[in-house]
């Protein structure tokens, strides 16, 4: 048996003002939007600001449904709209940020694991690592590449097996 440690690198801030600029003005971005979430169910309030490879920055909110599994979260609202309205534009940096009752939540939101494969294919699409920051009151945690948060990820190169030869 071989035993492999995978290590992620997390890097923690106690506040937005010790973020860069334009880190900080994503992150003000990412925040704002929360507010134009539609969460009659949860009133949890998620928003993502994704700023692109063309400058340009998309942002998406949580739009929740009656029939609950139809509703989407924030980050993949984001990320579709980027794909689909800039298909040519990579994913530089998504700032993700979460409120309850119109207060910042205390804890770091951590996307769901739909989104982190969402965002894993965005990255392999492109080939190029995206940087995450994750916002809450205790810290703002910044992670850069998705393998920090979806280690052992299934990607397209998972989809070219043997058996795809065959035709089985
Ligand atoms: N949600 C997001 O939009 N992003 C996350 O990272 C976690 C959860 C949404 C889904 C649902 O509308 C609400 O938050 C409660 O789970």
């Amino acid at each position: 048996m071989k035993t492999t440690e995978i290590r992620i690198i997390v890097h923690e801030y106690q506040n937005i003002d010790e973020l860069t600029e334009n880190d900080q003005y994503l992150l003000h971005e990412a925040r704002r939007i929360t507010e134009f979430a539609y969460a009659p169910y949860s009133g949890f309030h998620v928003g993502a600001a994704i700023l692109l490879g063309n400058g340009m920055i998309v942002k998406g909110n949580n739009q929740e449904n009656s029939a609950y599994p139809s509703g989407l979260c924030a980050e993949r609202v984001a990320l579709f709209y980027a794909n689909a309205n800039y298909p040519d534009s990579e994913v530089k940096t998504i700032a993700i940020s979460a409120a309850k009752n119109g207060i910042l939540v205390n804890d770091p939101i951590k996307p769901c694991g739909g989104c982190r494969q969402t965002l894993s294919e965005a990255e392999v699409r492109f080939g190029s690592p995206i940087r995450i920051i994750l916002d809450g009151q205790d810290s703002i945690l910044v992670l850069h590449g998705v393998e920090s948060l979806l280690p052992l990820s299934f990607s397209k190169k998972d989809l070219a097996s043997p058996l795809a030869a065959t035709g089985r």
